[in-house]
Parts: structure tokens; C-alpha cells; sequence
């Protein structure tokens, strides 16, 4: 097997108008070969979508090196990634993004039009197809308001491969359904997967869903940690440390807004809101020494 993706030591440094930096991403280094279908899972803000998009054209790199189906795409031209993008990459949604005026067939028509490879007639028959594969053959003419999430999910799906990527990229997919929505959906990702040959990449923050796939990317604050395979009866310990960490998580998220609050007591309670934050710097660091040791451990 040839590799779908490389990525070679990827930051990304969001740059706030010069006043805070964001390093949604530090040093991800990740192959994902052609065929496979991949999970990536981890705590909210650490850069799951973020490295989405550098795979997907939608943003570059502040650094490292990004190779999509054998392109080096780390550097190139706004208008050329857009070529690159709308020919070898599939994208759907959490929220399925539509089109809300144009019917099914219509939503699954237009990245063939706008990429004016086929002639009008033949869009719309292989839109039909698409439709039929995803078993929305029934639904062709239907607005998005008069489907379910998961019907719309499925012309997400459809409209995903209008242009025959060699790869689809799909952030949190099943997020916005209900757990059989999600197992739907996740059932013909699995079917494309093995039939069509196409490589998938998704994010959930859903064990379940991250189960149906070959292989799942742990991240952790814009690094890749580890990387499981579920579906080869990796021994539940991993599960286990994941769970105390999303718990570790947990907990400094809740920190960080906790100080928050507290802030209110700055000048009316100098000390109190001092005495505060040394106490949850202390906390902090232990947080952080358990989490360093599970890494170590894991
Ligand atoms: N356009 C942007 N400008 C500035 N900071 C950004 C931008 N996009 C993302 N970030 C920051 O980068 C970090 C990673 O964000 P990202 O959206 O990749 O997280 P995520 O893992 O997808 O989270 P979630 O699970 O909540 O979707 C976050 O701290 C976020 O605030
Ligand atoms: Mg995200």
C-alpha cells in the first residue's frame, strides 16, 4: 500500500492580530496509506479540525511538510489548491452543509458543474447514482428541510464524491445525529470505504464511532500521542488510560474557567483572588504531571 497522506512535522501558529499566538498544532508527524479509514480523537481545541484542513488544502502549514496522493501541497497557490481540493477531496460536515435552496439531486450535482468536467446530462446521472448508492434514490427531489439529519448526511456523503476523490474527509460526521443516525452512517462510510477504495479520514469524539475504524489517532494539545487499532482487539487498557485522561482533561478545562470567575475578585478581594491562583496553579501542575505519567505509561 502507497500512502494516501504524509505529514511531515506540521505546526500551525495561529497569529492574533500580534498580541497571543495559538499553536493549534506542534509537530505532527502522521502517515495514513491509501484505503484506510482513520479516526482521530481527542480533547476539544487540540486541533483535530485544525489538521483536517491542512490535509484537506484548506489551510497551509505554518511549517512541516504536507503530501496529499503523492502532491506536495505544503506551499501551493490558493488557486491551484482549489483545483486540487475540488478533484482529489471529499468534505462533509457535523452540520451537513447544503445548499437549503436546491433539491438532493441538486446538492450532489454541483461540484461536478462548477468543476465543468462533465457535460449537464451526465452530472445528473451520476448524481442519481451517487443518490442510489447512499439509498436516497427516493429522495432525489426533496429539499434538505424535508430530510432527516441522517438523509442529509447521506447527500453530504454523495456530494462528497461527486468529483471521485481519493479521499473524504469528514469532521465529527455522525456529531449532530442521534446514536443510530451515527451508527448509520458510520455503516456506509464503512461500506464506501471497502467498496470504492477510498480513503477516509474522520473526527469524533464518539468511542463508538472510532471503533468502526481501522485506526484511531489520539491527540492531545496539537500533538499526536498514539495511535490504537480497535477494530484489532487492542486490549482495553488504552480505553482505560484515554478515559483517566479525558478525566484529567476534564478537570483543567474546568479549572481554566473556574479562574475565570474568579476574576471578579481582583480588586475587591486582592488576596482571596492571589491566593486562589496560587492554589489552582498548584492543582495545574499536578494535572499535568499525572497526565505526562499516563503518556509514559501508555
Ligand atoms: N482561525 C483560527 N484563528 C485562531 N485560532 C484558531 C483558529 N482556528 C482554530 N484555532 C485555535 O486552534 C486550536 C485548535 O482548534 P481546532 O478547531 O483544531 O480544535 P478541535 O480539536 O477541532 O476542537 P473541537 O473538538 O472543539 O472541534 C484551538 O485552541 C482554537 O481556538
Ligand atoms: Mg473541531
Amino acid at each position: 500500500m502507497s500512502s494516501a497522506i504524509e505529514l511531515y512535522d506540521i505546526t500551525k501558529v495561529y497569529d492574533l492580530s500580534g498580541t497571543a499566538k495559538v499553536e493549534a498544532l506542534r509537530g505532527v508527524d502522521l502517515k495514513i496509506e491509501k484505503g484506510e479509514l482513520v479516526s482521530i480523537m481527542g480533547p476539544s481545541g487540540c486541533g483535530k479540525s485544525t489538521l483536517l484542513n491542512i490535509i484537506g488544502g484548506l489551510d497551509n502549514p505554518t511549517k512541516g511538510r504536507v503530501i496529499v496522493d503523492g502532491i506536495n501541497i505544503t506551499s501551493m497557490h490558493e488557486v491551484k489548491l482549489a483545483t486540487f481540493r475540488s478533484e482529489r477531496v471529499g468534505f462533509v460536515f457535523q452540520f451537513f452543509n447544503l445548499v437549503p435552496t436546491l433539491t438532493a439531486l441538486e446538492n450532489v450535482k454541483l461540484p461536478m458543474d462548477l468543476g465543468e468536467k462533465l457535460p449537464l446530462e451526465k452530472s445528473k446521472e451520476r448524481a442519481t447514482k451517487l443518490l442510489n448508492l447512499v439509498r436516497l434514490g427516493e429522495r432525489l427531489h426533496h429539499m434538505p428541510n424535508q430530510l432527516s439529519g441522517g438523509q442529509q448526511q447521506r447527500v453530504a456523503i454523495a456530494r462528497a464524491l461527486a468529483n471521485d476523490p481519493s479521499i473524504v474527509i469528514a469532521d465529527e460526521p455522525t456529531g449532530s445525529l442521534d446514536s443510530k443516525g451515527g451508527a448509520e452512517i458510520m455503516q456506509l462510510i464503512q461500506h464506501l470505504n471497502k467498496t470504492m477504495n477510498k480513503t477516509f479520514i474522520l473526527v469524533t469524539h464518539d468511542p463508538n464511532v472510532a471503533k468502526m475504524t481501522h485506526r484511531v489517532v489520539h491527540m492531545l494539545d496539537g500533538q499526536v500521542l498514539e495511535t490504537t487499532q480497535p477494530s484489532k482487539g487492542e486490549p482495553d487498557v488504552k480505553g482505560a488510560l484515554e478515559a483517566q485522561r479525558e478525566i484529567l482533561l476534564a478537570e483543567m478545562e474546568w479549572l481554566k474557567k473556574a479562574l475565570l470567575l474568579e476574576e471578579v475578585r481582583i480588586e475587591k478581594e486582592p488576596q482571596a483572588y492571589n491566593d486562589a491562583v496560587t492554589e489552582y496553579a498548584k492543582r495545574w501542575k499536578q494535572l499535568k504531571r499525572s497526565l505526562r505519567d499516563l503518556r509514559l505509561e501508555a
